[in-house]
Order: structure tokens, then C-alpha cells, then sequence
């Protein structure tokens, strides 16, 4: 088992890594909230409970489990009303714990209730997907969405613990690996120090711990969002984009095949404005073929709409704003200009 703090001062916590780590849960809880927990809250979704992962789940206390709707749509203020008034009918208490056992539709929604149930109940995440093991798990943002918009509502609450069981990972669809993967990727440029491939050949385990590590690396740097978690966002920018467009009924791109994309362009750019150099451009290509993913654009992405979309990008302050490598490593970028994207993504293949 690999242990990664995430150092947050009095909400420091750890992250667990290595096959079974489940299994560590009861004690975890016990720890974590001093033996006071006398009875916790498992959220979890469908498929997690399909897979088995919860049949020899132990909690440490007595629990009920709660199944929130598949996919995105559980990720709303309706599921987190239904929440908190079933942990009030269970007789949840300010002293319990709610568990969340999912990916990061789970975490998200079970965390935002934790943080809102009381006033704020301790939660802890058991991470069963790729995604949430390396990203949407850690760091203490919870939220769900409104028609209006993604993750409008929601609250900073830190985790007591997490736990990234590898184990639980031998059942995931073949599209949640894509998208852990392309999360994954993004992490082989954010260390310090020059990046490399070296993430590449390391056991599954020691990859998702490393990719854990950089990622409470940044939280522990900016844990509120006030400057220094965008670099998280590398290769996002583009994703997000081409997520939003519609492909005449081909917009079901994988989330981590969309940011695979997105880190090749973020590359492109970065070498157009002379910020790195070939070899690195080719580092990008090597790491996303690495994890199997793709680099070229989906047919029929139009660059005159992607541009658009990306300058409504939340970190665009009325310009084109990137994150993007160069000496320094990678960082936010202001005031790109327009005609640098746009030769950029006609670089990468795209057309009208
Ligand atoms: N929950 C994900 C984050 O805080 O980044």
C-alpha cells in the first residue's frame, strides 16, 4: 500500500493506494474520526454495486447504502435533497461519517451532501474509477450541476481519507480507462523538473500514486482555487471545447480522449509561440500513444467554433486564455492570440 498525504494543515489527509485497499476502511474511519462515528452513510451508484465492490465492504459501524442515479444526471440538487433527508431518516449524525463509494459523480454529490448535511459531516472516498483515483477524488471540490451550467453549486470540503483500491479497477468498462488515461497523461508535465516518459513504464499502482502525489501537490499549494490548481487543467482547455461541440451525432468523445487531444494541441501551441521545442511536442505524442489514446481531432471539428468555445473558457478573461508549457514548465497563459489557435488547429487537422 502506497500512503500520499495531502498536506492541508489541520485538513491534511492521506491517500491510499494499492490493490485491496478497501479493505482498509473501517480502520481508516476509526482513525480518522477517533472512534466517535457510530454510523455512517454509503453513497454509491449502481454499477459499483453490480461489480460486487461493496459485498465485503467494512465500514467499522453500521451503515445503510444509498444507490444515486448512473451517469451525470445524479449530480444535481434533487439527489443531494435525497441525501441528506435519507440520512436524516437513518439517523445520521453530526459525530457519523457518510462514505462515498463511486467515481467522481459519486464523490462530487455524496461530498457536497457531507458538506452540507449539519452544517458538515466528516466523508471519506472510496475511488473505484481510473478518474477519481487520480483526480476527482482528491483535492475537496464538491459540487453538483444546474441546468444552467456544470458544477455551479457546490462547496470546498475536504475528504478524511481516500482510498484508490487498483483492485476494484479489473472491472471498468473499457471508455472509464480512456478517460482515467487521459487524466494521467496530463500528470507526466506537471512534475518538477523536466518531464519525461518515465510514468509510462511504472506499475499500475505506482502510477496512480505518482499521479495522486502531483495532484496534492497542487491542492496542498492552492487549496480554494485562488491561483496555482488551473496548471491542473492542462489539455482541458481544448477538451472542453470539443466536448461542448456537437459532431453531427459523433460528440461522444471520451472525456480522457478529448484531454488527449487537448494536450497535443496545448503542445502545438506552446511550439508555434515559441515556448518549447520539437522534442517536447514529440514527449506530448509519445505519452498520449503511451496510454493508447489519439491525437487527431474528430472529422468535421470546425475551428472557427472551437475558438469561440474556448474563449468562454472559465479562465479566459475576455481573451484566449492556455495553460501551457514552456521554460518554466506548465502555467496560465494570457492574451494568446486568435490566429496562433486557429493555425494550430487547422496544424492538427481541422477544416471548414
Ligand atoms: N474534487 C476534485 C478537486 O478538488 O479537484
Amino acid at each position: 500500500v502506497i500512503s500520499v498525504p495531502v498536506e492541508l494543515g489541520p485538513r491534511r489527509y492521506e491517500v491510499l493506494v494499492g490493490p485491496g485497499v478497501r479493505h482498509e476502511l473501517g480502520r481508516v474511519l476509526a482513525e480518522r474520526l477517533a472512534g466517535r462515528a457510530e454510523r455512517a452513510a454509503v453513497v454509491t451508484q449502481a454499477a459499483v454495486e453490480a461489480a460486487g465492490w461493496l459485498a465485503d465492504l467494512d465500514v467499522g459501524t453500521p451503515y445503510d447504502v444509498t444507490v444515486v442515479p448512473d451517469g451525470e444526471q445524479a449530480k444535481s440538487m434533487a439527489v443531494v435533497e435525497q441525501l441528506c433527508r435519507t440520512f436524516a431518516r437513518n439517523g445520521l449524525g453530526r459525530r457519523d461519517a457518510v462514505v462515498a463509494v463511486g467515481g467522481g459523480v459519486v464523490t462530487d454529490t455524496a461530498g457536497f451532501a457531507a458538506a452540507s448535511y449539519h452544517r458538515g459531516v466528516a466523508y471519506l472516498n472510496v475511488a473505484t474509477t481510473l478518474l477519481a483515483q487520480v483526480d476527482a477524488a482528491i483535492g475537496g471540490k464538491t459540487g453538483v450541476d444546474l441546468p444552467e451550467g456544470k458544477n455551479l453549486v457546490g462547496a470546498f470540503w475536504q475528504p478524511a481519507a481516500v482510498l484508490c483500491d487498483t483492485e476494484v479497477l479489473a472491472t471498468l468498462p473499457a471508455r472509464e480507462w480512456t478517460c482515467g488515461r487521459g487524466e494521467m497523461a496530463k500528470y507526466a508535465f506537471l512534475g518538477q523538473g523536466p518531464p519525461d516518459a518515465s510514468l509510462l513504464a511504472l506499475p499500475l499502482d505506482e502510477q496512480v500514486a505518482r499521479c495522486v502525489a502531483l495532484k496534492a501537490q497542487v491542492v496542498a499549494g492552492d487549496e480554494r482555487e485562488g491561483g496555482g490548481r488551473e496548471v491542473l487543467n492542462y489539455g482541458h482547455t481544448l477538451a472542453h471545447a470539443l466536448e461542448a461541440a456537437a459532431f453531427d451525432g459523433r460528440g461522444d468523445l471520451p472525456h480522457g480522449q478529448a484531454v488527449a487531444i487537448g494536450l497535443v494541441f496545448a503542445a502545438l501551441l506552446a511550439r508555434r509561440l515559441g515556448r518549447i521545442d520539437d522534442e517536447r511536442v514529440a514527449l506530448h505524442r509519445r505519452v498520449i500513444g503511451g496510454f493508447d489514446l489519439m491525437a487527431a481531432l474528430p472529422a468535421g471539428a470546425d475551428p472557427e467554433a472551437l475558438v469561440e468555445l474556448m474563449a468562454r473558457d472559465k479562465k479566459a478573461r475576455h481573451d484566449l486564455t492556455f495553460v501551457l508549457d514552456g521554460p518554466a514548465g506548465v502555467e496560465l497563459v494570457h492574451g494568446v492570440g486568435r490566429a496562433d489557435v486557429l493555425a494550430t488547429l487547422t496544424e492538427m487537422g481541422a477544416w471548414r
